[in-house]
């Protein structure tokens, strides 16, 4: 399907000629640095067309497309420190200064503890396995009343927010993908369950050093607080969150990726 620009730039199809010839996560990193250019000038219409035809294009990913080593995602039990090294394996397939993109694979029984994506975007695509996801969002100030705010503004709760809890989701490759964004569903725990699992990130922008921004955007982790009741909350949804350094359990270990070469496309400056 083509789709047309709705901005004043040249006129351009969306999904370009040379680029539908490629291997599709080719297509994908390619629309992916597209979408998420950030000096683009991209009208809100045309990063949403974008951002919608990057998402379905992602719901047809597998691990075959990226030629994942299937050892990277042989079951061996119960996760076993000792055994296993890393819970946790990271992949890189593509970065520069606006985007990300890789792959995280989970061995059985391990989680990615709550952390978050600071004004980022993401989309999250379960590749193999399955992942259950929960998330939260930011819970905006104006909604909580004077005796919540004063609470959360003593010392004794330092680093305490308030959040929305959304119901915990299973998936599976046959599911679409998870979205999330500087407002919503910004901040996620994801374990594996019954298994090996991996899916494919997008992230933008990036962690990390931002030149376009100069700041460092750092992943930070959270725990839930609990028990939480305060009579005065404003929904049943809300919990508190609380700042904590990166658990001691987590950890990361990194596996070359052997697909596709990803580029940001013929004609586009590669910034990486
Ligand atoms: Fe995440």
């Amino acid at each position: 399907m083509f789709l047309r620009r709705q901005d004043s730039r040249q006129e351009e199809d969306f999904a370009r000629p040379q680029d539908i010839m490629a291997p599709l996560i080719q297509q994908i990193g390619r629309l992916a640095v597209r979408t998420f250019k950030r000096d683009s000038q991209h009208t809100p219409v045309t990063f949403n067309s974008l951002y919608d035809q990057l998402y379905s294009l992602v719901n047809r990913i597998t691990p075959e497309e990226l030629n994942l080593d299937v050892k990277l995602l042989t079951d061996r039990g119960p996760y076993d420190a000792s055994r296993d090294g890393a819970p946790v394996t990271y992949m890189q397939l593509y970065e520069d200064n606006d985007v990300t993109i890789c792959v995280f694979i989970l061995k059985r029984g391990v989680r990615l503890p709550l952390h978050d994506h600071p004004g980022m975007f993401g989309i999250l695509k379960v590749i193999h396995g399955v992942v259950s996801v929960q998330s939260y969002s930011h819970f905006t100030s104006e909604s909580l009343d004077s005796k919540l705010q004063s609470l959360l503004n003593a010392k004794t709760l330092n680093g305490v927010f308030p959040a929305t809890k959304h119901p915990k989701v299973k998936i599976s490759t046959s599911d679409p993908a998870c979205r999330l964004s500087p407002d919503t569903q910004n901040m996620h725990e994801i374990f594996s369950e019954d298994g090996p699992a991996a899916f494919l990130d997008i992230l933008s922008p990036p962690y990390g050093t931002d030149k376009r921004l100069g700041i460092e955007r750092d992943c930070h982790y959270y725990q839930e607080l609990e028990p939480f009741r305060v009579s005065s909350a404003p929904s049943n949804d809300m919990t508190l969150l609380i700042s904590i350094p990166s658990p001691s359990d987590f950890w990361c270990d990194q596996a070359d990726y052997e697909g596709p070469v990803i580029d940001s496309g013929p004609g586009e400056q590669d910034q990486s």
